[in-house]
């Protein structure tokens, strides 16, 4: 497997807590079931999908500098850093990696405050509102664009 194959599934804060935390919102299955989901939904694809979660902005910051070179591409789901961290937002600039943005949650039916991302304009994509599905979404469209398809 070529390095530009693999896809590095990152998790902000509290998403450790899936399946606890306002299933009504989030869903009742574990952020282990569905790290489970990127690696098998990942190999179907032909990637290698490795997958991390912190609750710290500076790990989170350091993990995606460390990614440049190691990883093909990027998906992220920052969590409440999505609307805070231009950290996040200049570590995305600076290791310049396809980037597909992903909240489970339909982040623009909710409170005002979650209706910013500053990892928006860093992403190649966003998707949020579908769950599970979204990530499914996410690493087909990066398998492909990694496999030169760019969107057509
Ligand atoms: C989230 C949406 C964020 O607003 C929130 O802070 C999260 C999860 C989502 O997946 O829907 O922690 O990123």
């Amino acid at each position: 497997m070529t390095d530009t194959m693999r896809v590095l599934v990152l998790h902000g804060p509290n998403l450790n807590m899936l399946g606890r935390r306002a299933p009504e919102v989030y869903g009742s299955a574990s952020l282990a079931d569905l790290e489970n989901l990127c690696r098998s939904e990942g190999e179907a694809l032909g990637l290698e999908v490795d997958c991390r979660q912190s609750n710290h902005e500076g790990e989170l910051v350091e993990w995606i500098q460390q990614a440049g070179g190691v990883y093909g591409g990027l998906v992220l789901n920052a969590g409440a850093y999505t609307h805070t961290s231009i950290a996040l937002h200049d570590a995305l600039e600076a290791v310049g990696l396809p980037t597909i943005e992903v909240h489970l949650s339909n982040i623009f039916k909710r409170e005002s405050f979650r209706h910013h991302s500053y990892i928006s304009p860093q992403a190649v994509g966003v998707i949020c509102g579908l769950g599970f599905d979204g990530y499914r979404a996410a690493l087909l469209a990066l398998a492909r664009r990694l496999k030169g398809n760019k969107g057509a």
